[in-house]
């Protein structure tokens, strides 16, 4: 059984990341720490309630994290992911704060890992605030990880909140400069430019939604909005398909024969440059003198994806 600890920063996208998590066979989701980013943190806590009983999984833990960067700052897509988060389609049945944790999104991670040593993998699809602060409590936490997996960063220097910025590096880029520099275990990253190559077609969508079950009720009525601004702007060089960037990096920890193809570099973050704050930085030339090198995802087994996706909504 794979144990995993999702971070997210629930928005559409992360959405689907937990429920394909959810989905996932021989996986155990120990909790879900929430964070800071697509919306506010409190909008965060309640849309993975909403997600959590929508696929009939009420028990796991939620925890409520950091509701902003490092420096202070409260970033926020409505434009894409709604004002709610979730597409601004409200459910009058869903859950309210009073499920949430008492105990915070940090000490949680600390616990949980602590509790089982060397068999967590952390997935984090929102801003890294919460795995700063967890790593600057205990040092130790990377040392005990199974595995990291991250979506955000770039390669190529292509952003999608600022010229050069991935939104969740932009987001808070201290706590990704932390997380890539302190985190010295397994680190796999899904970054903005491979997800944009690795899109799930249209037509392959109005299958996925047109299932019948409730989840995928769920989603078509989420997910309407995104996919309409989608359409018209991925933000990546074409629009032909949806980039689900979270399910990505969380399949990668769900299905270890996900990722085909990879390359290894130190990596870190830009935090000064007019353009270039949040920017990830891949050290090819061996300059930074870092010894660890991250896992940088470069090609996955689509027809996978795809299985995995479908089995999300069932
Ligand atoms: C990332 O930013 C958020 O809008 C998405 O949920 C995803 O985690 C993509 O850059
Ligand atoms: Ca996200």
């Amino acid at each position: 059984m794979k144990k995993l600890l999702l971070d997210v920063d629930c928005g559409v996208d992360d959405a689907q990341a937990i429920m394909l998590a959810l989905a996932a066979p021989k996986v155990e989701i120990l909790g879900i720490t929430c964070v800071h980013g697509n919306t506010t943190v409190e909008n965060v806590c309640k849309n993975v309630l909403r997600v959590l009983q929508t696929c009939k999984k009420p028990k796991i833990p939620v925890y409520k994290g950091a509701a902003k960067s490092i420096l202070g700052i409260k970033v926020g897509d409505e434009n894409f992911h709604g004002k709610d988060g979730l597409g601004d389609a409200p459910d009058a049945n869903a859950p309210g704060l009073e499920k949430i944790q008492e105990e915070n999104a940090v000490s949680a991670i600390i616990r949980i890992v602590n509790k089982n040593p060397g068999e967590v993998s952390l997935v984090a699809t929102g801003p890294l605030t919460n795995l700063a602060l967890a790593v600057r409590m205990d040092p130790t936490l990377p040392g005990k990880l199974k595995g990291l997996y991250i979506m955000g960063g770039n390669t190529e220097s292509r952003g999608n909140t600022t010229v050069c910025g991935e939104f969740n590096f932009a987001a808070d880029p201290e706590a990704a400069y932390v997380v890539l520099n302190d985190y010295q275990c397994e680190t796999h990253l899904a970054c903005w430019e491979f997800t944009c190559y690795n899109k799930l077609p249209w037509e392959f969508c109005d299958d996925w939604l047109g299932q019948d079950s409730n989840k995928a009720r769920f989603m078509a009525k989420i997910f309407r909005r995104s996919m309409e601004e989608s359409k018209k702007n991925s933000g990546c060089p074409d629009s032909t398909g949806f980039i689900s960037c979270d399910s990505l990096a969380t399949a990668a920890a769900v299905d270890d024969s996900f990722v085909t193809e990879s390359d290894r570099y130190p990596v870190s973050v830009e935090l000064a440059g007019t353009h270039t704050r949040g920017m990830m930085i891949v050290d090819t030339l061996g300059l930074l003198n870092k010894t660890h090198k991250a896992c940088i995802m470069k090609k996955v087994d689509m027809k996978k994806f795809e299985t995995m996706m479908m089995a999300a909504l069932k």
